[in-house]
């Protein structure tokens, strides 16, 4: 089955075809450097980009498979959460396809296509212990089968990504400063009672990082020399050995901070599912910290589990993940009419599929033209 991806909850523009869920081509144009001059995603700025660059984007992506519309058996959109005035520029081009050219459309969670993205073109062992952890999510999900969710924990504050882009503004690093305290940390012995781990002290699956958000400036506030005297451009790759050890160990500290309180409620939801998890998945673009991948490698190994980690590129927002999901979906006959409602931001998005009959003819080799 044929199913072509779009995404624009937040910053990243972006489509994608996937075939049975087997990526074919993703285009992707990111505003990150549009918002970093704010500081921060700029909602009303994030539309009209997503206008702006989706109409290319998508006579690219066929351009450059060589396959047209009318061969594609669903269209899959992001419809939240995300920034309701990005997710409604994605609806209304999906919605505007899918009528012209008589498609199906399937409306997609963005946080279960998160998660869906660790499985690609992987056979993954279910129930599945999900850690998604983005800019505006933190979430413990079970997933007892690719379709079937339960959210055990989430953050009731500021999500993990919020923390590490937080910390890196006080230290006056670029926006979104996540990247730069991974890589400024890695290979640093962190100091473990610098920052208090948030919210263990308590029986649930919840977290909280706004506390971290503050200890962090607090620190660097009483350390001034700790801050970078200019902000670097946020282009080209970083060299940790360039920059001071106790500016690196700070990162360090902040790294393990967060992975290690990730760790705490993880084992917790694993003890409390009575050894029947099989597999732990990673999700999200705070995914991509090498500590926090690292800390559940092991936790998987100690604990005998498999342990899905996708590579940086998906882990962070991208159309190849709601290309895949839409073929599961589609697999299954769950689509939606043209009806179909964006979800903001903090609302829970509904699973209000028709059901129907499975979608999608038999797959065919489908590869972009090697040129
Ligand atoms: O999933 P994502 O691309 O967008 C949202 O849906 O939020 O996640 C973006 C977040 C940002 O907060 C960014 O700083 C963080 O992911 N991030 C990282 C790393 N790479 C991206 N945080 C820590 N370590 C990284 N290597
Ligand atoms: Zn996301």
């Amino acid at each position: 089955m044929l199913c072509l991806g779009i995404e624009t909850s937040c910053d990243e523009t972006a489509v994608a075809l996937c075939d049975d869920g087997r990526p074919i081509l993703e285009k992707l144009a990111s505003q990150v450097r549009l918002h970093a001059l704010f500081g921060g995603v700029v909602p009303e700025l994030a539309s009209r980009e997503h206008l702006r660059r989706m109409g290319p984007l998508l006579e690219t992506l066929f351009a450059e498979t060589g396959l047209a519309l009318a061969e594609v058996d669903a269209i899959a959109v992001a419809r939240g959460p995300g920034l309701l005035g990005s997710l409604l520029i994605g609806l209304a081009v999906a919605k505007g396809l899918a009528l012209a050219a008589g498609k199906p459309l399937i409306g997609v969670d963005h946080l279960h296509a998160h998660l869906l993205a660790a499985t690609l073109g992987r056979d993954v062992a279910y129930p599945a212990l999900g850690l998604l952890v983005s800019g505006g999510h933190t979430q413990i999900v079970l997933l007892r089968s690719a379709l079937e969710l339960e959210v055990l924990g989430r953050t009731l504050d500021d999500a993990a990504g919020e923390a590490f882009d937080k910390a890196a503004k006080s230290l006056n690093l670029p926006y979104p400063g996540g990247i730069y305290v991974d890589v400024l940390g890695r290979d640093v012995e962190p100091d473990r009672t610098l920052f208090t781990r948030p919210n263990l002290d308590n029986a649930n699956l919840d977290f909280s990082f706004s506390g971290l958000k503050t200890a962090v400036a607090g620190h660097v506030a009483a350390h001034p020399g700790l801050r970078v005297a200019v902000m670097p451009t946020g282009t080209g790759p970083i060299d940790p050995g360039a920059w001071p050890m106790d500016l690196r160990r700070v990162c360090a500290s902040v790294n393990f901070t967060v992975a290690d309180t990730l760790r705490v409620k993880m084992e917790r939801a694993l003890d409390r599912q009575s050894g029947s998890v099989a597999t732990i998945l990673a999700a999200g673009g705070v995914a991509a910290n090498s500590r926090i991948r690292d800390m559940l490698a092991a936790l998987a190994r100690r604990r005998g589990l498999a342990c899905h980690l996708p590579e940086p590129a998906l882990c962070a927002d991208n159309a190849t993940m709601i290309a895949a999901a839409g073929c599961l979906l589609g697999r299954a006959g769950l689509t939606h009419d043209l009806a179909l409602d964006a979800v903001p931001r903090g609302r829970k998005v509904p699973w209000d599929y028709r059901i129907g009959p499975p979608l999608g003819r038999a797959s065919v080799d489908r590869r972009p033209d090697p040129q």
